[in-house]
């Protein structure tokens, strides 16, 4: 055996030892023992001189390493077990870390109070896909061929001639062909539109349509509902004006104004001083539609409407600015925890 094997030996022992070590003590006696003053592998340096030449070189340099290495294990070592201690050390007195826990974001809430109005009227709750095709989004609900809606400038079409869904009416067909009358649907969710961003438009937003179909339903089913909405989610002394309009689903058609509740009809800066707020399209069913969907028009008759979630949150909260619900700024978001 030649010193360089002693040396690889007693280099390995004192790690192992060092590896072992569970205090400060013992690591204080391994350092004294193997780089002390008459320490093993000091003894070794020391008798360097008495070697030849040739073999003084490669031990010599050999035990160097290892003496700065064991030191630098050694302190390692002794942090390691201070750190250790006092991370496992319990102290009740120290502060708690606040875990920050998440809310809903105000666009959900809003389409869950809608939903729920609705489900505590009887309406039962339906979705349909994102990604559309052109008959459910058009077609079927009795958009012509060349209405400008179709256009690329304001539908977002996809390959093999999808699109992204522009409103969420297309709900109305698909519900329509699975289920019988009495049919009360309210449809919540995203909707698409190639739009310029601004303060009142996004290309991304969210609908709540709603539906009823059975025989002898009636306008003023429609108004009775969508009176009693507006009082639970507006406020118990909210009037509604029906102004005729035009949708290629409906017929008759028309958009819901209510009393600005924040002025109360006076006239202020939200309702631009007219005391009006205008929250949704609805109307009668087109034939047309109904008959698409499976059903006699002469004996089934339906209304529908549609809205604009963030346009209803927008009004109730005082928003000024679509954006702020897609930028996802915690100080906004946190006013509606
Ligand atoms: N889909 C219409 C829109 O996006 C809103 C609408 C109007 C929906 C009348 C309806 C309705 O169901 O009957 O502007």
């Amino acid at each position: 055996m030649s010193l360089l094997d002693d040396v690889a030996n007693l280099r390995r022992e004192a790690v192992e030892k060092i590896k072992g070590a569970d205090s400060a003590d013992t690591l204080g006696r391994i350092k004294v023992r193997y780089l002390g003053r008459k320490g093993l592998l000091t003894a070794i340096l020391r008798g360097l001189k008495d070697l030849p030449d040739d073999q003084r070189k490669a031990v010599g340099a050999r035990a160097n390493q290892i003496r700065a290495e064991l030191e630098q294990q050694i302190a390692e070592a002794v942090t390691g077990l201070s750190t250790e201690k006092s991370a496992s050390a319990f102290d009740p007195t120290l502060p708690g870390t606040a875990q920050q826990i998440g809310a809903m974001h105000i666009v959900s809430q809003v389409m869950n109070e809608i939903c729920q109005t609705f489900y505590g009227m009887g309406f039962e709750i339906a979705r349909g896909p994102d990604v559309e095709t052109d008959y459910y989004n058009f077609e079927s609900l009795n958009f012509p061929p060349d209405h400008p809606a179709r256009d690329m400038q304001d539908t977002f079409f996809v390959e093999g001639g999808r699109l992204l869904r522009t409103h969420t009416t297309p709900v109305q067909t698909r519900e329509l062909e699975r289920r019988n009358p009495p049919i009360k649907i309210i449809a919540p969710g995203k909707t698409f539109r190639n739009e310029e961003i601004s303060t009142r438009a996004h290309v991304a937003f969210h609908q709540v349509d709603g539906f009823l179909v059975d025989e002898g339903v009636t306008m003023s089913d429609l108004k009775g509902t969508l009176v009693a909405f507006c009082r639970a989610f507006f406020g118990e002394d909210t009037k509604l004006k029906f102004r005729p309009s035009f949708f290629p689903f409906t017929e008759p058609s028309a958009e819901v104004d209510i009393t600005c509740f924040l002025c109360k009809g006076k006239g202020c800066q939200l309702c631009k001083f007219s005391g009006w707020l205008e929250i949704l399209g609805c109307g009668m069913i087109h034939p047309n539609v109904l008959t698409t969907g499976g059903y006699d028009p002469e004996k089934y008759t339906g209304w529908a409407f549609g809205m604009g979630v963030e346009r209803v949150a927008m009004l109730k909260y005082k928003i000024n600015d679509i954006r702020l619900f897609f930028n996802n700024n915690i100080r906004f978001l946190r006013q509606f925890v």
